[in-house]
């Protein structure tokens, strides 16, 4: 009884800090994990955006950062030094959608057949699906985004790890939750 009272009193006094926390929590897993590292995001955000390592699960990175899987990168070069490779393989590994909290990682995750080592985000059923509505006249006669995988040319607070629709905002056409 002495604990039930107690626990009542706690709840009354720190209850609204608690729901708070709890919601900015929830709110906070909702995306993916931001990717802060400079190695990262000067190595891998050259020639595109710098992908969030919970976008793909960890078999896809180990593929994609083999070394001679770099020297043939989607027809480019990115070699990358040897300690440089390891360095970022680690952390894309250890942050991967398979790993991750996050929601969207997640989704992603639970959406890749078992059998498969997608090397593309943009060919993942979660993502594919999503974007159904990412018809060629918003995307690739679309000037300012040309192709699905500029995804932070539409995701405006992405560097956040937020995709939330009210943050899309597709170039030349305006805020996706205004034009839908
Ligand atoms: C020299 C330029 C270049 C560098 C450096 C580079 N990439 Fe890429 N990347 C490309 C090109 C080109 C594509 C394919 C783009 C397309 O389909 O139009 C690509 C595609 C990708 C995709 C798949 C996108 C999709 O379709 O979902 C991923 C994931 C990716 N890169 C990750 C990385 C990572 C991780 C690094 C750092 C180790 C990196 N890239 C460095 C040029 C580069
Ligand atoms: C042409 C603009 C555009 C591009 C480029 C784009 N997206 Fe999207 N994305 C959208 C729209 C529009 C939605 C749908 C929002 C909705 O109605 O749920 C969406 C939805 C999503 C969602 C689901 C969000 C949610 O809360 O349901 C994720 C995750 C996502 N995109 C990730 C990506 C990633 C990763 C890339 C790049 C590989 C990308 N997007 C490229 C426009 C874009």
């Amino acid at each position: 009884m002495k604990k039930v009272l107690l626990f009542a009193v706690v709840m009354m006094f720190s209850g609204q800090a608690l729901a708070e926390d709890f919601f900015s929590n929830l709110f906070r897993f909702k995306g993916v994990k931001p990717m802060t590292d400079k190695l990262y995001k000067d190595s891998c955000g050259e020639c595109h955006f710098a992908y969030q390592a919970g976008l793909l699960p960890k078999r896809s990175w180990e593929k994609m950062m083999l070394a001679d899987q770099l020297s043939d990168h989607f027809g480019e070069v990115a070699d990358l030094e040897e300690e440089d490779r390891i360095a970022i393989r680690d952390m894309l590994v250890a942050d991967a959608a398979d790993t991750s909290i996050y929601k969207r990682s997640m989704k992603i995750d639970r959406s890749i057949p078992e059998n498969a080592t997608p090397l593309r985000i943009t060919e993942t059923p979660y993502i594919k699906k999503k974007h159904k509505e990412m018809t060629d006249k918003y995307v690739k006669f679309n000037p300012k985004v040309k192709s699905l995988i500029n995804c932070n040319t539409c995701h405006r607070e992405i560097e956040k790890g937020i995709f939330d629709d009210d943050t899309v905002l597709i170039p030349n056409f305006g805020y996706w939750s205004e034009i839908e």
